[in-house]
């Protein structure tokens, strides 16, 4: 076990490159069990996730091989259908297998992901969709069956945008006899990156990146290459990290376009924001003002942000309110924040954070991916020294953080945990 040590209360300043999107390269990366040929993925974060995910699609059959910051995956000679339950439980993304074994196959075995620490995360919508394209879901002993001789292009109207949802739903219907079209699909950047990748191997997807999606079924897919797109969380990571410690932070590298509520946030909140391409410079005010943040699905505000967001409210002037709407239970950093001196009340869905002038460095626990890049914030914006115990969450979609923010002027640093 590892822990991240960091001496805070200093502002970052500087420049970070943004990586590739964890969240694009998992379902391109699952994608790529439809089959058809030799497919070169360049631009993959080096994080656990993206590793596990590489794992699988090699335990299924693949031939996946390491390409620099990339990989070549033929997948012509799987021999396995089924995803086991010690893998999925590490990561729920591994679920993002069940479409393509499924359509190309017409069998997958897939063990159900569980509960994770942000809320049950069901995938009750993903198997709906797979039945309406004519599957048989059978759950037994923790894992889901799902059998079809030849998937069916339908109609599926989603009763909520889900992302891996719609997703896996897009891959299967790539190789469905017909039409299929997914209404009220998630309308995420990476499902377009997805999209793009899937197109250029020849499958027909129009409306990716809208909530009306179709897909017209070809008999096979062929070889491709493809770089995955920016990570925008990563980008809005570091942004934010600028704004808490007061300094003048750049991203380089990212879609700035994909960071919309964010940069109008932080513009409200007092800073600074200059735009290019493919930059976001973000210059922090004297003191952060608080406001209200309601997260949505794309184009809303991220979930995925809000932690690191509640960070950066926990020492802005005023009251803040943020509502989490898409995960229950994403408020795991509460508690932990409090111990650092925040001083933040939860009534469900809401948190209130009264700003502090100072938050006090503390041993905390980081619980999930997002809550642990909240902690780091903290730590940096906090006086006095912070030890966040528990990075492996981190390590799951941060590639070498800690690298990145020294870069910027931060006093971080990994050690092993004591016992
Ligand atoms: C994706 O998770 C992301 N993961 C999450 O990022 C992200 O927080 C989330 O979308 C929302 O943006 C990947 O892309 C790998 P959902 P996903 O299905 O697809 C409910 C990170 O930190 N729901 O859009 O699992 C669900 O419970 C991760 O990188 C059902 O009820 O999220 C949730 O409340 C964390 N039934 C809501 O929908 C279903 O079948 C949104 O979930 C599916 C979802």
């Amino acid at each position: 076990m590892t822990r991240i040590t960091i001496t805070g209360g200093r502002p970052l300043h500087g420049r970070v490159q943004a990586a590739g999107a964890k969240n694009a390269a998992l379902p391109i990366l699952a994608s790529t069990l439809l089959g058809g040929g030799e497919c070169h993925i360049a631009n993959l974060p080096q994080v656990r996730d993206v590793a596990t995910m590489n794992t699988l699609l090699s335990l299924l059959g693949a031939s996946v091989k390491q390409e620099g910051t990339g990989v070549v995956i033929k997948a012509d000679s799987v021999q396995s259908l089924e995803a086991p339950y010690d893998l999925v439980k590490t990561m729920r993304a591994s679920v993002l297998v069940l479409g393509p074994l499924l359509a190309r196959f017409g069998e997958a075995v897939v063990s159900l992901p569980g509960g994770c620490a942000i809320g049950p995360r069901p995938v009750n919508l993903h198997l709906d969709g797979f039945k309406k394209l004519g599957a048989t879901i059978e759950l037994e002993h923790g894992y889901i069956r799902a059998y079809a001789s030849k998937l069916q292009g339908q109609r599926i109207d989603l009763e909520m945008p889900t992302v891996t949802g719609t997703e896996n739903l897009m891959m299967a219907a790539c190789l469905a006899n017909g039409t299929t079209i997914i209404n009220n699909a998630a309308m995420e950047p990476e499902i377009e990156d997805l999209a793009n990748f899937l197109n250029a191997r020849g499958a027909k997807v129009s409306g990716a990146g809208t909530s009306h999606i179709v897909v017209e079924g070809v008999s096979q897919l062929h070889e491709a290459e493809y770089r995955v797109m920016p990570d925008r969380i990563e980008t809005g990571t570091f942004l934010i990290a600028g704004m808490v410690t007061g300094g003048d932070v750049e991203v380089s590298q990212c879609i700035p376009g994909h960071l919309d509520p964010l940069i109008s946030k932080l513009r409200e909140s007092g800073a600074e924001v200059h735009e290019t391409s493919d930059s976001i410079r973000v210059k922090a005010p004297a003191k952060v003002q608080a406001l209200d943040v309601q997260t949505c699905p794309y184009p809303g505000f991220p979930t995925d942000l809000q932690a690191q967001m509640m960070a950066m409210m926990c020492v802005a002037e005023g009251t803040s309110v943020i509502t989490e709407n898409v995960f229950e239970g994403r408020f795991l950093h509460v508690p932990e924040l409090q111990r650092m001196g925040a001083s933040i009340t939860v009534d469900g869905a809401r948190a209130v954070v009264k700003g502090v002038p100072q938050l006090t460095g503390a041993q905390v626990m980081a619980s999930d991916l997002r809550a642990s890049a909240g902690l780091i914030l903290a730590g940096l914006a906090a006086e006095g020294e912070t030890q966040i115990n528990r990075v492996y969450h981190l390590d799951r979609g941060y590639e070498r953080i800690e690298d990145k923010l020294q870069s910027l002027g931060a006093i971080v640093h990994r050690e092993p945990a004591s016992a």
